[in-house]
């Protein structure tokens, strides 16, 4: 699924509308991806891409790969600055990384997510963060996790112009409340998540995440809603799906690193830059670098 052509309502920023041939004509930037064709992908039962990006050259790499959805995600957390859970990072923190998606994915929809601690206390809360988001990370959409119960946040999102992917199931935000990484949805609990989704839907969310959802309850909430879903660890039966690119790319890894049952680890970069930092440190201490090809 792609805006392959682009026409007055897919135009890509500053260049007006292109050629309706199926192709992107050359010098032009191909056309940004927008939430009608999220839908659209739904209607014609095509699947799509998120990753998720939290800097420059991420979100260039995964943008010229053709990942349609690029995440700036609260999992900045674990995966930038560091912390154990995604709880600690703040609207300011991930504003500079969403910038800097934004200003390199010359196609993707950038979708910002509401940190914890953005969007609870009220609707007007959630308006005042997705405007930021919107305005000063200039992303295209944002996410934020959580059910029927912020139904009324959303609906004021989406009236005051910001498009919302509601993020249900297992929800990080709520890691404590919910007793740790746990599978949500499973047997009687499926209903909540299918009227969690249908609420949400209602309100204006133009697509619904899943993370964590057995497979069999996320074909019954892609059923349930016209909204495109995303899943992590939620079947194939979403229209989309999304990783973290550490893990997609396989960078997180380590001693004592967990890696969950959803991914798939598509390379091994911290193996690559593993052995390339090591063999520069061997070449520096050798003296072998820099060579008069490095010297001027
Ligand atoms: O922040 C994030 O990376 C996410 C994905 C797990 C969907 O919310």
């Amino acid at each position: 699924m792609v805006p392959t052509t682009s026409d007055e309502s897919s135009a890509p920023y500053g260049t007006g509308p292109q050629p309706a041939s199926g192709r992107v004509s050359a010098g032009r930037p191909p056309a940004r991806v927008r939430i009608h064709h999220l839908a659209a992908a739904k209607e014609r039962g095509e699947h799509f891409a998120m990753l998720t990006a939290y800097d420059q050259y991420a979100a260039q790499i995964f943008d010229e790969a053709g990942i349609e959805v690029l995440l700036v995600g609260d999992s900045a957390a674990n995966n930038v600055f560091g912390y154990e859970t995604s709880l600690p990072v703040t609207v300011d923190d991930l504003l500079p990384l969403c910038r800097a998606v934004a200003r390199s994915a010359r196609r993707a929809l950038v979708v910002a997510d509401l940190p914890f601690g953005s969007y609870e206390t009220s609707p007007a809360q959630g308006v005042e963060s997705g405007v930021r988001f919107l305005k000063e990370g200039l992303a295209h959409a944002v996410k934020m996790e959580g059910g029927a119960f912020y139904a009324d946040t959303v609906r004021a999102m989406v009236q005051a112009g910001i498009p919302v992917m509601a993020h249900i199931g297992f929800t990080p935000q709520s890691e404590h409340a919910l007793g740790g990484y746990r599978v949500q949805g499973r047997g009687d609990d499926a209903a909540r998540l299918i009227e969690d989704a249908k609420a949400l839907e209602a309100a204006g969310a133009f697509c619904i995440l899943m993370e964590m959802v057995p497979a069999e309850t996320a074909a019954a909430v892609e059923a349930a809603v016209s909204v495109p879903t995303i899943g992590i660890g939620a079947g194939a039966s979403t229209t989309g799906q999304v990783l973290v690119w550490q893990d997609m790319a396989g960078l997180r890894g380590g001693e004592g690193t967990r890696i969950a049952k959803f991914v798939k680890q598509y390379a091994d970069l911290r193996g690559t830059l593993l052995d390339a930092a090591r063999r520069y440190g061997d070449d520096v201490r050798s003296g072998a670098f820099p060579g008069p090809e490095h010297s001027f």
